[in-house]
């Protein structure tokens, strides 16, 4: 199967689609992304990631390059035209293409690209056995809640953790809270079962998964606190866990050189990460869920 890419209107073998190089997202970074997850070629909560789109455009004064219905259609062609079982689709949108200036051009219209590929869902033994993080500063800037495409601060503390052996790095504020991972939320139980991840804000990504999840803790009768947790506090916790678009719900057992509790995922990150995936449609290695088409549930 050849992939075929999206670029500013037209879809075409992946190897010949191209960018133009005085693309501003080339050239600054200047524009913002999403990662939409896919099975069955059904995009999984689409609106909230089309939502989450609009605030980042609308953060940087980025026209929309289309009407969110009309982008929702274009995802679900992308998704037609690659057919991949588990999917993500990459979506980008820049500043456009305009001669090298810092200030925004004032006639450049937004570039729009879209790719799909398989997802790069964790193995069943990291979703069954957990995985460890590494905690390190975050030296991101002040508006985290904006999807931008400059991540190179969140390429560097990702490629710390792997180089230490683990699976994502925990990003540590001045004052000792863990924000979020570099591309991920994070979450602890506490030793009363509540559920405990950083507040909405400038500081962190606000995940599409992480409203999921909270939501399903809500129906489950988990208590959530939205409170700031620190690195002390999320090695002595009960249980620890990360969310994302790829990660799903993702036990962390180990945080540095500190075993997480005894070293196994915790009840409620094992039913948080069940929930999640039946909602999802995606098999759950730990529970020995089958493989399931409840994909209707995870559009909203
Ligand atoms: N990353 N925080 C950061 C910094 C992220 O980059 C991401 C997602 C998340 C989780 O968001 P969501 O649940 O909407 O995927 C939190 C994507 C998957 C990426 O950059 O590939």
């Amino acid at each position: 199967m050849t992939r075929q890419a999206y670029v500013d209107g037209r879809f075409l073998p992946i190897a010949k689609a191209r960018v133009a190089v005085e693309d501003r997202g080339y050239q600054f970074a200047d524009g913002v992304y999403e990662v939409i997850k896919a099975v069955a070629g059904e995009p999984c909560d689409l609106d909230r990631h089309l939502a989450r789109l609009e605030r980042s455009l609308a953060a940087l004064r980025i026209p929309v390059p289309m009407s969110m219905p009309a982008l929702a259609l274009v995802v679900r062609e992308a998704l037609a035209r690659n057919p991949i079982r588990k999917a993500i689709v990459y979506l980008q949108v820049t500043r456009g293409v305009a001669p090298r200036n810092h200030l925004f051009p004032r006639d450049a219209r937004p570039s729009l690209v879209i790719t799909v590929r398989r997802a790069p869902f964790p193995s069943d033994r990291e979703r069954a056995e957990g995985v460890a993080v590494l905690s390190l500063p975050d030296r991101r800037w002040g508006r985290c809640d904006i999807k931008s495409i400059s991540l190179l601060a969140n390429l560097l503390a990702k490629q710390e953790a792997a180089e230490a052996g683990c699976r994502e790095a925990w990003l540590v504020d001045e004052a000792g809270r863990v924000t979020e991972g570099s591309a991920s939320n994070a979450y602890i139980v506490d030793s009363e079962g509540r559920l405990v991840t950083h507040p909405l804000g400038p500081r962190i990504l606000g995940g599409v998964t992480r409203s999921v999840i909270l939501e399903l803790a809500r129906e489950a009768g988990i208590e959530v606190v939205e409170r700031p947790f620190t690195l002390t506090e999320a090695k002595e916790a009960r249980e620890a866990f990360l969310t994302s678009t790829t990660s799903l719900v993702l036990p962390v057992t180990r945080i540095d050189d500190r075993v997480v509790a005894n070293g196994m995922p915790g009840g409620t990150t094992r039913r948080l990460a069940r929930l999640y995936a039946e909602r999802s449609g995606i098999p759950e290695a730990a529970t020995g869920l089958r493989e399931r088409r409840s994909i209707a549930s995870c559009r909203g």
